[in-house]
């Protein structure tokens, strides 16, 4: 029987919603092992822009620090897209990966066997299976590095600077190869070594890192190339590493090949023993938020995550996934996975709440 305090950040868009869902199914998780969560919500991005002035109010980023775990719906919208870069709701989820040093990204890209249909690639390619994750470095590289506005020889130009230092890539490589370890032991790194300093850097230190795990077999492909294969063979990737920004067009690309980008969790993990953050991959959809349509099963699965990486409640998130399994099997189906060929009796078209319910119940 545990308590665990929890920061909950809903947001803007779907992120209420969605996170609405993965407290019904935290709440039974409690009911069901005896363990209480003690949730706290906290503004982050549009919606504390509107209550507060700012993306990411310094009560938020205390909250988060003095708990266990943060829960994050998703942040931005419209009405946000004319301010300034660093006054956008975006700046909030930068901003909380700095303040928690959360340098490690786990994005893991699972086929479902019952959604094999909503899957985008050639049935002969679905059919052989797709379970990978991807490890994106997080806090570092071009997302981070010094950018700005100048005058130029050509006249006004901006620039953004990717920079990483041999510590920075280190690290994530031993997550990386940790995680490999612990899976189908394969390790695929992503650089453009034929073209950038910086990716030549990564490709050395990733190397000498492989070094420490020699039970791990090692690939590296080049980011443009990774794309290409990623839709060519996915069943025949396990662990994936790159840096922020190819981690970032890269994991899209992983999601979309599972059907649908609703289905995506993801958690973002620092130094041992400070809080983890989980979020789903998808952003705030602004197009469905208030409609109770929008997918929460990628928000349940990064609480799944939250319970075994951030609180070791392995069998609490054993039972989230099989849960999650278990509706998917039934038949139960938000718009998006929806396979628009199957007839209404064999698919049940849900929302949002009677996804989340279901998924509650089945624990
Ligand atoms: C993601 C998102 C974010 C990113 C944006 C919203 C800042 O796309 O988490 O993948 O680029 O990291
Ligand atoms: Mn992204």
């Amino acid at each position: 029987m545990g308590k665990f305090k929890i920061a909950v950040i809903p947001g803007d868009g779907i992120g209420p919603e969605v996170t609405n869902g993965a407290r019904k199914v935290l709440d039974r998780v409690g009911e069901a092992y005896g363990h209480t969560f003690a949730c706290e919500e906290w503004l982050a991005g549009g919606i504390a822009i509107d209550a507060t002035g700012e993306p990411l109010p310094p009560a938020t980023v205390a909250g988060c620090r003095n708990s266990q775990a943060v829960l994050l719906g998703a942040v931005g919208g419209p009405q946000w897209d004319r301010l300034p870069g660093d006054r956008r709701p975006e700046r909030a989820l930068l901003g909380l990966r700095s303040a928690l040093g959360l340098f490690a990204n786990i994005r893991p890209a699972v086929l479902y066997p019952p959604l094999a249909s909503a899957c985008p690639l050639h049935p002969l390619i679905a059919a052989r299976g797709i379970d990978l994750v991807f490890v994106r470095e997080l806090t570092g590289g071009i997302y981070f590095g010094a950018s700005g506005r100048r005058d130029g020889s050509l006249g006004p130009e901006a620039y953004d600077t990717e920079r990483y230092s041999v510590m920075e890539v280190e690290r994530i490589a031993r997550t990386a190869f940790s995680l490999a370890r612990s899976r189908k032991r394969r390790l695929t790194s992503v650089d453009k070594a034929n073209v950038l300093e910086s990716s030549r850097l990564w490709r050395e230190v990733v190397i000498r890192v492989a070094a420490e795990y020699p039970d791990v077999a090692l690939e590296h492909l080049y980011v443009d190339n990774a794309s290409m294969q990623l839709i060519r063979r996915p069943d025949t990737f396990d662990v994936l590493v790159a840096g922020n920004l190819f981690g970032d067009i890269l994991s899209d690309e992983a999601a979309m090949i599972t059907g649908s980008i609703g289905m995506l969790p993801s958690a973002s993990t620092g130094a041992p023993g400070t809080p983890g953050m989980y979020e789903p991959v998808h952003g705030s959809a602004p197009d469905l938020a208030g409609k109770d349509a929008a997918n929460p099963l990628a928000m349940i699965l990064s609480t799944a995550m939250m319970l075994r990486l951030s609180l070791q409640l392995d069998r609490e998130a054993a039972a989230i996934d099989e849960a999650v399994s278990k509706v998917l099997l039934a038949g139960y189906r938000t718009s998006d996975i929806m396979d628009p060929q199957a007839g209404e009796h064999d698919l049940k078209r849900v929302g949002t709440q009677e996804m989340s319910d279901l998924v509650a119940a089945a624990i």
